[in-house]
């Protein structure tokens, strides 16, 4: 059909045709690599960074820099599948069970290429010797001197969150804030910034990873402002050097060049697509591209 639709053309595109056709065949089959490793990268921050570091050291379990060299691939999937059973049945998990007490680490359901892919990260980065440093836990801007201010506001509950969560001091204090020091539900956080690194308390505030808290704010998010005050106020208060500087986080301003790699195959294509709903102006073929322009 296509080399139909060059024929009929009344200049020769069919030279600028095929190495258009060839650039966007070979951004696409980069972009897709990309977003294999990037899926890794993803389902690691999101599912397993909140205990687990590459290359950072021991958190909640164990570094697992290096996994692939000590354990088998059959070993890893069942233990990541389901923990406590093979801790059951197999010395060592057992062993790390005790060492690792009184975290338990929870079943983690993965779809077959999000352990590949999340198995592909940890070889990488190991062989590598990189660290595994999550790409969502970022400022959306940078702090600025109101937001420690501006973070105690939302702590207290005198600013209220957006998405209608609950003030934290209700179960959290932080060098007793309030006259009457806040909640004793959750632990103090003075030192929550030196017990987590900032990509850590970042993900936290994004993502809860704790039962309690998972449950009061899955519906009541906090958004990127409150985020960063949050944040601010938190990373000032550390206990022990409580007028260490604030280290801005830099916001990420840079543009992944993924996605201008597929926003340019894609504005190839369209630029084909049109071209031959105009000439043919055929109804059903139309409708299908304009449908498949739109994901
Ligand atoms: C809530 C904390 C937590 C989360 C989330 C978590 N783990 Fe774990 N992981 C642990 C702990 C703790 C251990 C040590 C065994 C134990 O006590 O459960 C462990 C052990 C492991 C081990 C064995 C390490 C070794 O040296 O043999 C692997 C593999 C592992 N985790 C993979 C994962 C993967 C992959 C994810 C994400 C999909 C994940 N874990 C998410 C806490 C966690
Ligand atoms: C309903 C009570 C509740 C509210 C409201 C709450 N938290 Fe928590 N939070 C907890 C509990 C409980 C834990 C301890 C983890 C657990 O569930 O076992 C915790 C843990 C934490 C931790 C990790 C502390 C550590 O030492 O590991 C941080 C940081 C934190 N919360 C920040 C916040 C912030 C910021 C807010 C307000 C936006 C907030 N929490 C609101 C109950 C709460």
């Amino acid at each position: 059909m296509s080399a139909k639709l060059v024929r009929e053309t009344s200049f020769d595109v069919s030279l600028i045709t095929k190495l258009l056709i060839i650039s966007s065949a070979i951004l696409i089959f980069f972009a897709l690599g990309a977003s294999a490793q990037e899926m890794g990268a993803k389902a690691f921050e999101s599912k397993c960074f909140s205990c687990h570091n590459i290359g950072g050291g021991d958190k909640q379990g164990p570094d697992l820099k290096g996994l692939t060299d000590r354990r088998t691939l059959p070993w890893i999937e069942e233990f990541t599948k389901a923990p406590l059973a093979m801790s059951k049945k197999d010395p060592i998990a057992a062993e790390l069970f005790t060492k690792y007490a009184p975290t338990i680490m929870p079943d983690q359901p993965l779809a077959p290429d999000e352990f590949e892919a999340i198995i592909e990260l940890i070889k990488n980065l190991s062989s590598k010797n990189e660290m595994f440093t999550p790409a969502g836990a970022k400022l959306y801007r940078a702090i600025q001197p109101g937001d420690i201010d501006g973070g105690w506001r939302y702590f207290t509950g005198q600013t209220k969150f957006e998405n209608g969560g609950v003030a934290c001091n209700s179960c959290h204090t932080v060098n007793n804030v309030g006259r009457l020091g806040g909640g004793t539900l959750g632990p103090d956080l003075t030192a929550a910034n030196i017990k987590y690194r900032d990509p850590e308390l970042i993900l936290i505030l994004q993502n809860p990873n704790f039962p309690t808290m998972t449950e009061m704010f899955r519906d009541h998010k906090l958004n990127d402002e409150e985020i960063v005050q949050l944040f601010a106020y938190l990373q000032n208060s550390k206990a022990e050097n409580p007028h260490a500087p604030i280290v801005a986080t830099a916001a990420s301003g840079a543009t992944d060049p993924k996605f201008l790699a597929v926003g340019f195959a894609i504005t190839i294509l369209s630029l084909f697509g049109l071209n031959f709903i105009w000439r043919k102006r055929h109804k059903g073929v139309r409708a299908d591209i304009v449908r498949r322009s739109k994901i």
